[in-house]
């Protein structure tokens, strides 16, 4: 094992394959055959004790750590490497009995029970003393071990507990903001509380948004959402000083939630070794459902700028919490693993290896399902998947390279979705269109956060990037006027970290770069859409929003037709310095979009890693003087590739690959390139 003092050097033993392991719904006779089967599945690592606090601490201050121990052995007798939880996710009934005031409370003000998982108010002094206490008992006994590669810090936070409403929140939340504006006059004008009277006297007279009669003040919101992340992020950083307080020296993560938009994962990853997802796009979506994770796996490796990610859970096949949970048809498991391996996973895995027989989860998929291995397809799919990867050791640790960068930070996701808007907002779903476009046109995207160092990027893409900061906007102007490209979209450049609006025409602080003002919008209805036309002659359809934009030196390159805006500008282009920036007004249908933004990059040099062809992912992987081409078919029909002139020897078959390529159903190459 490659393990040194210092996490900042460790480096992987080779990809990680294997999944959550929950031996304690076990009898140790079935651990035997656990090992057994791991080894045939090819499984090398896996992720234990997430939820035994009750296990490990039946009574408070008693611990029974035999069982752990026992495990813990036979799984380093049998090579598999662990990812050890500090077991913190679920507190034990009698921690909730003991501690009622650690239970979380809704917005309703209504008191949680226990009796399913993360039932644990973010500010509970109890919950994070006992979390810590926990964790720092697991890292003396096991900090050494040489079977515990790293530590699996909690579970989830925020899956379930991404608010609380409680007296203690509120206490705390008070203290925060006094922390962060120093004097009631201060919070006062962040908060612009002259409107409806809200003007504060007293810290005291502070309360949390919850039960207000219509909207609450939108800077309190957005400073409550904050708060939530910094109370979540203190637990975490609580259970990371009781591990290194105890002496271990294992690397560590937390893995996040699918879906992942609580906690702010750019702030989050510099607390961690590793960035881990838990990734569940729903197969029902059937051949959209990989577009739907590729943002969550490019936001994972961006956060860590460039460091490989975990990809730390997964379903062989279906889950059992949506309304209807359909299965991944054969081979739709292995494409979504590569997927994740192509978008710069270091690992591939599983919630979970042994399907429960019983509790909330026993209709979850697991890599061992409750038939048992022989003769099923899914242990079957998993086995192969796992002989596979054990080949591919090359791509360990190599970076996926960008030379584009989407804006994205998760507070402008906060602020966009506080209500009274122009119109209700669904953050993810306006931004996806913009990085799907890219993903779909094989160009490969790293997720920036505006605060971000640009230099490394030719053309940033910043979809409704509604809360820009005065900072942020500067460094963006500098980056256009030194040669970059910014294509910005409406509902971008709005409002300042407090949410307040800027004088004299949006975006305030990018007029000038951009050549144009903005001084009304027309929010379209579900279905509405306009029309309009570039310079080409190309029509299309706009959808969601249409900005009316005034021209101030910028260059006029779609116009819309019909109704009262006829005529009026859609899209536009202005050099600035010696770089460029466009504005698109509204959201152009998919195939208009992918062909605006693919011209924009290949006039700036960057272009895509193969030629049109639905359904196919691509993406590579750089390292030691290789380079790795990923092609995967995610569609069910034979797809025709052009590599644009590339040729290699595919990994998986050791075949000699050409600038052509006919790629089965559910088809993955990974193509060695040759130069
Ligand atoms: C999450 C959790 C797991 C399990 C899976 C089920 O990712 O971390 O414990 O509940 O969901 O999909
Ligand atoms: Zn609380």
């Amino acid at each position: 094992m490659t393990q040194n003092d210092d996490p900042a050097e460790f480096i992987l033993p080779g990809l990680l394959y294997g999944g959550d392991y929950n031996p304690d719904q076990w009898a140790e006779e079935v651990w035997l055959e656990d090992v057994r089967l791991m080894q045939a599945a090819g499984v090398n690592c896996v992720s234990l004790a997430i939820f035994s606090w009750a296990k490990l601490e039946p009574q408070p201050g008693q611990y029974d750590f035999g069982w752990l121990d026992r495990v813990i052995d036979l799984l380093h007798a049998h090579g598999i490497r662990i990812f050890l939880a500090t077991a913190t996710a679920s507190p034990p009934p009698w921690f909730s009995r003991q501690y009622p005031e650690s239970l979380p409370v809704d917005g309703n003000g209504l008191r949680y029970k226990q009796g399913s998982r993360q039932h644990y108010c973010p500010n509970s002094e109890s919950y994070r003393e006992g979390a810590a206490r926990l964790a720092g008992r697991m890292a003396q006994r096991y900090g050494s071990h040489p079977a515990v590669l790293m530590w699996h810090v909690n579970n989830e936070y925020a899956c379930h507990v991404y608010e609380c409403y409680c007296d203690r929140c509120r206490d705390t939340f008070r203290g925060w903001l006094q922390a962060r504006y120093t004097t009631l006059d201060a919070l006062n004008d962040a908060w612009g509380t002259d409107f409806w009277s809200q003007r504060y006297g007293q810290w005291a007279e502070i309360a949390l948004p919850n039960r207000t009669l219509t909207f609450v003040n939108p800077s309190q919101m957005l400073d409550y959402r904050r708060f939530m992340n910094a109370s979540i992020l203190a637990l975490f950083r609580g259970e990371i000083e009781a591990i290194r307080g105890a002496g271990a020296v294992q690397p560590l993560f937390t893995n996040m939630v699918y879906g992942i938009r609580w906690l702010d994962q750019f702030e989050w990853a510099r607390y961690a070794d590793y960035t881990a997802l838990d990734s569940y796009p729903d197969p029902s979506l059937g051949e959209q459902a990989w577009q739907t994770v590729a943002f969550a796996y490019d936001v994972m490796r961006s956060a860590k700028r460039g460091k490989p990610f975990l990809l730390l859970e997964q379903a062989t096949t279906q889950v059992n919490w949506r309304t209807i949970n359909q299965l991944k048809p054969p081979g739709m498991m292995r494409t979504l693993s590569y997927q994740a391996l192509a978008r710069g996973a270091d690992s591939v895995m599983f919630f979970q290896w042994r399907q429960s027989k019983a509790g909330a989860e026993k209709f979850h998929s697991a890599m061992v399902p409750h038939g048992g291995a022989d003769g099923s397809r899914i242990f079957a799919e998993v086995s192969q998947l796992g002989a596979e990867i054990k080949r591919l050791s090359a791509l360990l640790d190599t970076r996926v390279p960008a030379e584009v960068g989407l804006l994205y930070s998760f507070e402008n996701v906060w602020a966009l979705e506080i209500d009274s808007k122009p119109a209700h907002i669904e953050a993810q779903e306006a931004i996806l269109p913009w990085h799907d476009a890219l993903v779909t046109a094989s160009l490969p995207v790293d997720i920036v956060h505006p605060d971000m160092d640009f230099s490394g990027y030719r053309v940033l893409i910043a979809p409704l990037l509604y809360q820009l900061t005065a900072d942020q906007a500067d460094r963006l102007r500098r980056f256009v006027q030194s040669g970059g490209t910014l294509v910005m979209s409406y509902f971008s450049g709005i409002a300042d970290e407090r949410d307040h609006l800027c004088q004299g025409g949006y975006p305030a602080f990018l007029r000038e770069v951009l050549g144009l003002r903005v001084d009304e919008w027309q929010p379209l209805l579900p279905g509405q859409t306009a029309r309009f036309q570039d310079c080409g002659g190309r029509l299309a359809d706009a959808l969601h929003w249409v900005d009316l934009l005034h021209l101030d030196g910028a260059e006029l390159l779609a116009h819309y037709q019909g109704g009262f805006i006829d005529g009026r500008p859609a899209i536009t282009r202005h050099r600035f310095g010696a770089g460029h920036a466009f504005y698109v007004g509204t959201r152009p249908e998919a195939a208009y979009l992918r062909d605006l933004l693919v011209g924009i990059c290949v006039d700036n040099g960057i272009h895509r890693l193969l030629g049109a062809a639905p359904g196919v992912e691509a993406s590579l992987r750089v390292g030691d003087g290789e380079r790795y081409l990923f092609i995967i078919n995610h569609l069910q029909t034979t797809q025709s590739v052009d590599l644009l002139g590339k040729r290699g020897i595919d990994l998986i078959t050791q075949t000699q690959i050409g600038d052509r390529l006919l790629l089965e159903p559910y088809g993955v190459r990974l193509v060695r390139l040759q130069f």
